[in-house]
């Protein structure tokens, strides 16, 4: 199973997950290491059996062909991407470089080679929002898709060249669209890891606008296992939404972790919002449970304590990326 971009936040999790699970599959996890990636997210599998490293871009073509002819993968799950949405609105090139072209250069490779599964891990946000004053509104896996920022367009391309390689060449894809992930090892650009870590040292932590924007928490290990059972079990050509039910305000998010960590709401410093900001993400989750069984294990109020002092007993890990050792760590290991 090659799992691309599994240096990664959600990739690394999987990693954690299926290494374990399945000691009879080998794991090739291919990462570029941009400045998402960390080495130090592979810890729990890097002396594994049936697990490899190999540093690569899947933007990289002749790279990904030759690998794809040497280890003649089973199932590709792709997290391999550019997430920041702010990084997008600065320099939207490499996000449809690495997040529409790299996956159709992933498919190039399945259809040439031959693969049983090519797994897309999709977002929320491809569908756009919807308004604060309708909490009964969900989109539904029909739902036309209408993103915002070219973040969610990129990732929407994604989705359509997966449904076009599945349609014209038979590519045997599946597609999941989640929610807001939460859990350990994510890069504290994002609002719940730079929350804790910013209270940690008492810098002030920024919310856009008036931080009344409503997402929705999945915790990452309940998508993970998600993603397992799609990729074993889902039909393809197939999308799935995942979703935690857990709908917060940006707000409410920051100030429940400032209250469980002992912390003043004065280090809160509301900012300029940002642009095209979507106002509520929420998803209908029905087709994922009643047709694979799934459900989460949690709610955001009952796991978060767990995710900030998992942040708070692994300091290093924090000053590791502010130094940016981990990428020597790759590089004295090789
Ligand atoms: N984190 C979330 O809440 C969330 C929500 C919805 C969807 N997603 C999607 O899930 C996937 C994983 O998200 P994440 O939060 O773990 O992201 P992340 O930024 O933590 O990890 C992305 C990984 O991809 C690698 N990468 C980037 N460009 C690459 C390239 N050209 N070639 C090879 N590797 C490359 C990075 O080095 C990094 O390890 C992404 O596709 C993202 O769009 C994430």
């Amino acid at each position: 199973m090659l799992v691309t971009g599994g240096a990664g936040f959600i990739g690394s999790n999987f990693l954690d997950y299926m290494v374990n699970k399945y000691k009879d599959y080998y794991f090739i996890c291919l990462d570029a290491l941009t400045y998402a990636g960390n080495y130090a997210n592979l810890n729990n599998v890097i002396d594994a059996d049936n697990f490899k490293f190999v540093k690569g871009d899947i933007t990289d073509v002749d790279f990904i062909d030759e690998l794809f002819k040497k280890e003649k993968f089973d199932y590709v799950v792709n997290f391999a991407a550019e997430s920041h949405v702010d990084n997008s609105l600065k320099n939207p090139s490499i996000f449809f470089n690495t997040n529409a072209l790299g996956v159709k250069n992933l498919l190039d490779a399945c259809r040439k080679y031959g693969i049983k599964r090519f797994y897309q891990v999709s977002t929320d946000e491809v569908y756009g929002d919807l308004p604060l004053d309708r909490p009964d509104l969900m989109f539904k896996e029909t739902e036309v898709l209408k993103p915002s920022n070219p973040y969610s367009a990129s990732k929407a391309c994604a989705e359509m060249i997966c449904q076009a390689y599945h349609r014209s060449y038979n590519v045997p894809i599946v597609i999941s669209r989640c929610t807001n992930n939460y859990g350990v090892k994510q890069f504290p650009e994002k609002l719940i890891p730079m929350t804790i870590t910013k209270a940690l040292y008492d810098e002030k932590i920024c919310i856009h606008g008036d931080g009344t924007n409503v997402r929705d928490w999945l915790f990452v290990m309940d998508h993970v296992k998600a993603i397992d059972l799609i990729l074993h079990n889902g039909k393809d050509g197939e999308v799935y939404n995942v979703a935690g039910h857990n709908e917060l305000t940006n707000k409410r998010v920051v100030e429940t972790i400032l209250k469980k960590m002992g912390k003043d709401k004065k280090l809160i410093e509301y900012v300029t919002d940002r642009v095209g900001n979507d106002l509520r993400y929420a998803l209908d989750t029905t087709k994922l449970e009643t047709e694979l069984g799934w459900s989460r294990s949690c709610n955001f109020e009952e796991r978060i304590q767990d995710i900030i002092d998992w942040y708070t007993n692994n300091k290093e890990w924090i000053e590791g990326i502010k130094s940016k050792e981990y990428l020597s760590m790759f590089f004295a290991k090789n």
